[in-house]
């Protein structure tokens, strides 16, 4: 049964400054690969619940995959969903006014979320908000699921790992996060909060 669908993204295609069509149909193509993978888990977690299979070596094993595939399925949701933008975040936005009050401003957030996505590794580098006093922070999570902090509000993520940018910057990740900042669409990533 499929519990989770592939979104398409459609938007995104011939209107990206800096990503060739090619380079993202091969990441959506990755995408729609952990979306299969998550329905595939779930399915077979599911029958072993059935079956009361679950004290053995495989469901436990099931549950631990379940954790990579969900997360890399969800941050990619949440990467393509941010982008087809202008870039440019509303200055008299309640976002700005919280980067300006967690980091001093705009520029030592944006600042701090790129050195954090240029760290050596593969991974995500990930801005949150903390719901209980509203601090912005940005995360290095290695992988897809390793470093989330807990109870925290995913508000922006870009996707540090090679097949994100190797096929239009090779090994460039500062070119491809230039051009990542350029199409955000402050938008959308405003109503996460
Ligand atoms: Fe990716």
């Amino acid at each position: 049964m499929e519990i989770y669908t592939t979104q398409k993204f459609a938007n995104l295609k011939g209107k990206m400054i800096g990503f060739s069509d090619k380079a993202l149909d091969i990441h959506l193509g990755l995408y729609d690969g952990y979306v299969k993978n998550t329905n595939k888990l779930l399915a077979e977690i599911s029958n072993l619940q059935r079956e009361v299979k679950t004290d053995t070596p495989e469901y436990a094993e099931l549950k631990r995959r379940l954790g990579w595939e969900f997360d890399g399925m969800r941050l990619h949701e949440f990467y393509f969903s941010a982008l087809g933008g202008n870039g440019k975040i509303d200055k008299k936005g309640k976002l700005f006014a919280a980067m300006k009050e967690s980091f001093g401003g705009y520029e030592a957030w944006e600042n701090d979320f790129l050195s954090t996505a240029k760290m050596r590794g593969i991974g995500w580098a990930a801005l949150y908000r903390d719901p209980k006093n509203g601090k912005l922070m940005n995360f290095w999570i290695n992988e897809h699921n390793d470093g989330h902090p807990a109870g925290l509000d995913l508000l922006l993520n870009v996707d540090v790992f090679e097949h994100a940018f190797m096929l239009d910057y090779g090994t460039n990740r500062a070119g491809y996060l230039e051009a990542f900042m350029k199409n955000l669409d402050w938008k959308v990533i405003e109503k996460r909060w």
